[in-house]
């Protein structure tokens, strides 16, 4: 029995640094050269980091009692950010009962009273966009998510600390800023983005009371300041970057496959399903082992981190981009949520914010691509995002 999978040889440092500028080219050509499972070797953690894409080791990954794998731990370096007590970072009893919290507003039927904010919110940012003018889709898309999580959120929109939660969150997105916190830590710049985020939430946190926002709901069932301070940051931008994110990839890809059918609810939903297996926003789902976890021929030892590979997995059933694919059949093949029990919270709702995005966007707007080659895939921040920022000239119809 062998310890640990092959992997680059390169120093963590260096394999760092692939990570964030060909994330990729890094799992494609590590899975090509040292087949599956494989190693890597980052500066987040000195913990190896244990990759899969076969199904049958992912749903194993996914159905683990928390005593063998534990979630949590591999969001830790998101902590600068999210807080030691987000959702994201917990683990074991404490993950469960926030989790039971903060799950009911985003799941059935209490979702479906959002439907109409996002149109109207969507259609508003529609007004301003230029018949046959360049468009990056990217940041379009973040100021209707980000309006509408914080509408879902606080029941209304504080154009305060969207800017603040931008700031923030655009030096993780940029490429300098983002290798240099990883090697070395967040920089003043970010902490002080962050303070100002922490000011304007606490401030909204005191006022609040007596609603029925999701925020008055967690103030009432006896959360902390600082714990109310982790989820809310933690749903605010969780629940914008990854949609945002997923939206300008439709329309990067849509607008290349002008022959998309979306006629009806099944259709579209066909075709946001194969954005999000070709062009998955997040790229890993990780664990840490507890004990030794057995994976084919390796026993890996405590402390590793092991991870279902979204982006593999996903390449599976193949690399185009075909709205007409067929629903794979086969189990834990398409899981661009994760699963188990830190299954995202927000997948029903992120999907029901997609359709009426994309609904309204080509209700009015026939979308062609700026050059004929499609987007790279490119690290901003933990998301995987087009390298344009998801350009397209939209045509008013
Ligand atoms: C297309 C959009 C989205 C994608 C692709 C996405 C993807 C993911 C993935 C892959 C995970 C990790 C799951 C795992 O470790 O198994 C996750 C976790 C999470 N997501 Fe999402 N997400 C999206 C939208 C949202 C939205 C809209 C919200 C909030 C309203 C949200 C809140 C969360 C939270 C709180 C977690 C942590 C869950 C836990 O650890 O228990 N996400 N998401």
């Amino acid at each position: 029995m062998r310890d640990l999978p092959p992997g680059p040889r390169e120093p963590s440092a260096l394999q760092t640094v692939e990570w964030i500028v060909r994330p990729t080219a890094l799992l494609r050509r590590a899975q090509a050269r040292y087949g599956e499972p494989f190693t890597l070797r980052t500066a987040y953690s000195d913990a190896p980091l244990v990759l899969v894409s076969d199904p049958v080791e992912i749903k194993r990954i996914y159905s683990a009692p928390p005593d063998v794998l534990q979630g949590g731990d591999a969001s830790a370096f998101l902590e600068p950010f999210t807080g030691k007590r987000s959702v994201l970072i917990l683990h074991g009893e404490e993950h469960l009962r926030q989790r039971r919290l903060m799950l009911p507003p985003f799941h059935g039927e209490a979702l479906k009273r959002w439907k109409d904010t996002v149109a109207e919110i969507t259609h508003a940012e529609l007004d301003t966009w230029r018949s046959g003018e360049l468009l990056k889709t990217l940041p379009r898309m973040q100021a209707i998510t980000l309006e509408v999580i914080q509408r879902v959120i606080f029941g209304s929109r504080d154009l305060e600390l969207r800017d603040a939660l931008r700031r923030a969150l655009d030096l993780t997105g940029s490429m300098p800023d983002l290798v240099w916190m990883s090697l070395f830590g967040p920089h003043q710049r970010f902490t002080r983005a962050v303070e100002r985020i922490d000011e304007l939430i606490y401030a909204r946190i005191d006022s609040a009371g007596g609603g029925d926002s999701i925020l008055d709901m967690l103030k009432a069932s006896g959360a902390t300041r600082e714990e109310l301070r982790d989820q809310l940051v933690t749903l605010l931008a969780a629940g914008h970057e990854t949609t945002a994110t997923a939206l300008a990839w439709a329309l990067e890809r849509l607008a290349r496959h002008p022959e998309t059918d979306l006629s009806d609810d099944a259709r579209l939903d066909a075709a946001i399903r194969e954005v999000l297996r070709t062009r998955p926003v997040l790229s890993i789902t990780a664990r840490k082992t507890l004990q030794p976890y057995r994976i084919g021929a390796y026993t890996l030892p405590q402390d590793v981190y092991v991870a279902a590979c979204l982006y593999l997995a996903h390449r599976r059933a193949g690399t185009t981009f075909d709205p007409t694919r067929p629903a794979s059949e086969e189990p834990y093949s398409f899981i661009p949520f994760g699963g188990g029990t830190r299954r995202c919270l927000g997948a029903a709702f992120a999907l029901l914010e997609m359709r009426e995005v994309i609904r309204a966007v080509t209700q009015r707007f026939t979308l062609a691509p700026d050059r004929p080659r499609g987007e790279r895939m490119r690290r901003r921040s933990v998301v995987l995002a087009p390298s344009r920022q998801g350009s397209i000239i939209p045509t008013a119809r």
